[in-house]
């Protein structure tokens, strides 16, 4: 059926000259340990295919994908495509636990996809442990070949920029730390743009990644933060940038000097080179979004965390934008000014200014509301915690910190209809409401313990989903990238403090609002989205700073199969990791 509809539209379209046949794009990934040296120093990671950042992915709308994961680390694997629909492949989707079990050292799996009815900078990591802070690499989905181009004038060129942190020690034995101790994970030592430290590190100067335009061209800056837990401010000393998509969607050009992009995200941004030719860095610093918040210990008996705001690395990443035509020089390139660690205003422009290209299909009758509160909070230790004190960090959603099972997939027990493996009992709300982002609410203890459970929602097929996502003050309140895997949501709107139905809706958008993967919930504040369950399959929502996802910020969405076969999961494919 969708072959003869492609042979009719080839027919036609072959007329005028443009058909192009949908191509099926095939990579091998062997991920190993290698040695990779910085900071003068040598250090062993883990990477695909030698490469770090790993390879590029390009395809075009429409394409049929094949990539074979071959595991020839000491570690268990398992790679998500980011942002990739998934439709009738849940299977491929690559969250450990959630949709396959990972792949054991020595073993291979081939996640196989179309990417259909999706276009722009998407990116692939690792879904198990820390495993993402090297194992990333970006995918990019080119428009239909000779169909129809960029919605914006071509670019000259396209330059991909991979946003990410380095740790001098090794992340494993970081990550094992962590969890023994139930505290959280170690803050970086740098910052990456492609892999390089870059100028303003010690010992690092070699390593600085360079990008050379020609004056009067433009090109599209395919950004991607691809760090585990930081939020990036990122400039070019003298340029605007113009952003024409965000998550793989256009968005209306929107003209900045700043952009500020969670870990997750992706921006594809036009650079005009019309500055006078020079040298100019490329920047990249955290966005700190939490705030030293009032904090009564003795008030606070359950806990044990610091009463100011999170550490944070707070160094700065830089590559080099030269023009062609500049003369050599020896001074260094021209630095930006960068705003302050703590610019929440810079940051919330824009990330709310955001708007879809074109009036978009945002559903306007909502058939499931939920209203979510998420943040961190505290656990009582647990055995397998040896050096943990009294009470371990946690986060959760409605309370309930997410636990992963261990010995199939939901996905799998969903299919089989194992039992015992989840619980249908996601809340639609907490079950206790408080001042949620109202700081003094550490000084009431019972607020910051959470339960544990694997809750799904469920949602039947097509049914319409609106989320309010609060963001609570428990502990710390601070800026979460919430993704959800499987679908893009429509951010209709959001705001600091408590989310105020009467006052919120006034501000919906409902026409253009943007369309995204993942959502930067403001610092004490809320999100709402908006989106179709069309998609059926388990799908995980959760942080995406790596560090939350772990503690249990995470919730999954069971969404029912269809009427008809091509809208039902069909079965496991035969070399489906087991557990
Ligand atoms: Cu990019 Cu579940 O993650």
């Amino acid at each position: 059926m969708a072959g003869s509809a492609f042979f009719m539209a080839c027919a036609i379209l072959v007329l005028f000259g443009f058909c192009v046949e949908a191509e099926l794009v095939q990579h091998t990934f062997k991920v190993s340990n290698m040695m990779v040296r910085r900071y003068c120093k040598n250090k062993t990671i883990t990477v695909v295919n030698g490469e770090y950042p790993g390879p590029t992915i390009t395809a075009h709308e429409g394409d049929s994908l094949a990539i074979q994961v071959i595991n020839e680390s000491p570690y268990n694997i398992s790679i998500h495509w980011h942002g990739i629909f998934q439709r009738m492949t849940p299977w491929a989707d690559g969250p450990n636990y959630i949709t396959q079990c990972p792949i054991t050292p020595g073993n291979s799996y081939t996640y196989k996809f179309n990417v259909v009815g999706q276009e722009g900078t998407l990116w692939w990591h690792a879904h198990v442990s820390v495993l993402r802070a090297t194992v990333y690499g970006a995918l990019i989905i080119l428009p239909r070949a000779g169909v129809v181009g960029y919605p914006f004038p071509n670019p000259h060129k396209e330059e991909t920029i991979l946003l990410g942190e380095w740790w001098k020690a090794d992340v494993i034995t970081l990550q094992n730390r962590a969890l023994a101790s139930g505290s959280a994970f170690n803050i970086s030592d740098a910052y990456t743009i492609n892999g390089h430290l870059g100028d303003l590190y010690r010992c690092s100067n070699k390593h600085t990644h360079k990008l050379e335009v020609e004056q009067g061209k433009s090109y599209l800056l395919r950004i991607i933060n691809a760090a585990l837990n930081t939020q990036f401010f990122f400039k070019i000393a003298g340029h605007r940038l113009t952003v024409v998509a965000a998550d793989a969607s256009y968005t209306s050009p929107f003209s900045t000097d700043t952009i500020a992009i969670a870990p997750g995200p992706t921006i594809d941004a036009l650079l005009h080179a019309d500055s006078h030719p020079s040298n100019y860095y490329i920047s990249a610093l955290t966005y700190a979004s939490s705030p030293a918040i009032p904090f009564d210990k003795a008030a606070s008996p359950y806990a044990s965390a610091p009463p100011s705001a999170s550490p944070f690395d707070n160094t700065t990443t830089v590559a080099v934008l030269s023009y062609k035509s500049s003369p050599p020089s020896s001074s260094p390139p021209i630095m930006p000014p960068l705003p302050a660690f703590n610019d929440t205003p810079t940051a919330h422009h824009f990330y709310s200014n955001l708007t879809a290209l074109h009036p978009n299909s945002v559903p306007l009758q909502i058939d499931q509301r939920m209203f979510v509160a998420f943040g961190l909070g505290l656990t009582p230790c647990s055995v397998n915690q040896p050096l943990c004190r009294g009470n371990a960090i946690s986060a959760s959603m409605n309370n309930i910190s997410f636990s992963f099972p261990t010995t199939v997939s939901m996905l799998e027990a969903h299919f089989r209809k194992i039992r015992g493996v989840y619980t249908k009992d996601f809340p639609n709300r907490p079950l206790v409401a408080f001042d949620f982002s109202n700081p003094s609410v550490n000084n009431q203890g019972s607020f910051q313990l959470t339960d544990k459970g694997t809750k799904v929602k469920k949602l039947k097929y097509n049914e319409t989903v609106e989320v309010v996502l609060q963001n609570t003050a428990v502990l710390a309140a601070e800026n979460h990238p919430l993704h959800l895997h499987g679908y893009n949501f429509y951010v209709v709107a959001q705001g600091f403090g408590n989310y105020n139905k009467k006052e919120a809706r006034k501000n919906y958008n409902l026409v253009n609002p943007q369309e995204r993967n993942t959502i930067a919930v403001p610092v004490g504040g809320w999100a709402v989205i908006r989106f179709r369950a069309d998609n059926p399959g388990l799908w995980i929502m959760h942080c995406h700073l790596d560090g939350h996802l772990s503690l249990g910020l995470a919730m999954v969405f069971e969404v029912g199969n269809g009427p008809t076969p091509s809208t039902t999961v069909p079965p496991p494919p035969q070399d489906y990791p087991t557990c």
